[in-house]
């Protein structure tokens, strides 16, 4: 390893280090618009924030405070669409689609394009790869939930709620170009960071063109 190999991880570890997720208890019952009556927290967006351009002099990202949209993948036969990402949109003024936390399917959901025609809420979880574990609906068993996390630094709370899953709120972000699930527009997609999310051809912990970055909870 190069001098400068050991300066750049030194320095990764101590950026890892400042923020300590802690995961916020009670459920749904603790995030924002939280109504008792129906268990239901929401609707709210995520949007990118503190996204890492570590080639920009400014470390800023073009997407930073964008939100999310749903991305689905065109299914054969009349069954219609079953999955699909959630993603963050290209341009900032592009239509969202509305999450939510349920404490009834104790999980969170995102109101996605389903089945032949129409909307429907479905439930959002990890995909289980280490090294792609994406953030999408219409997933099986295999998958991690998401949990949300207040930040802290030094000890301080931080603004905002954070989305991760087993203590990492640490997200990829990369621009995917666009298709037929997201009528044709870019969109960048979410990976977890967690243990073993290395690219498993080549060790590196980003792929090219790919950016840290945490999401956060935004009332819509
Ligand atoms: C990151 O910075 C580089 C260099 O300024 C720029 O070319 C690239 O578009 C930036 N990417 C994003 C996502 O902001
Ligand atoms: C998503 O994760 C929840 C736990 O939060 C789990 O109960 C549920 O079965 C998962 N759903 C899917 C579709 O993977
Ligand atoms: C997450 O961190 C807490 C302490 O902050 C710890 O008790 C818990 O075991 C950790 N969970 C995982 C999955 O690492």
């Amino acid at each position: 390893m190069s001098l400068l190999a050991i300066g750049f991880s030194l320095l990764a570890a101590v950026e890892a280090a400042a923020v300590v997720p802690i995961q916020t208890t009670g459920g749904c019952s603790n995030l924002p618009l939280y109504d008792s009556k129906t268990g239901i927290a929401g609707p709210w967006t995520i949007t990118v924030d503190q996204c890492q351009n570590t080639t920009a002099t400014d470390n800023a990202c073009s997407m930073e405070g964008f939100g999310n949209r749903a991305v689905y993948f065109l299914q054969q036969g009349d069954t219609g669409i079953e999955k699909g990402y959630i993603g963050i949109v290209d341009r900032i003024d592009r239509a969202k689609n509305p999450l939510r936390c349920n404490d009834a399917t104790d999980s969170f959901e995102a109101n996605v394009p389903s089945g032949v025609s129409g909307y429907e809420w479905k439930s959002v979880n990890i995909s289980d790869y280490p090294y792609s574990a994406v953030l999408m609906w219409g997933l099986g068993e295999y998958s991690l939930p998401i949990q949300t996390y207040h930040h802290y630094q030094d000890g301080v709370k931080q603004d905002g709620i954070f989305l991760g899953s087993h203590n990492v709120t640490t997200w990829g972000i990369q621009q995917q170009s666009g298709s037929a699930g997201s009528s044709g527009n870019p969109y960048w997609l979410l990976r977890l960071l967690g243990p073993n999310s290395e690219n498993p051809s080549n060790g590196e912990p980003l792929s090219d063109g790919e950016y840290r970055t945490f999401i956060r909870i935004d009332r819509s």
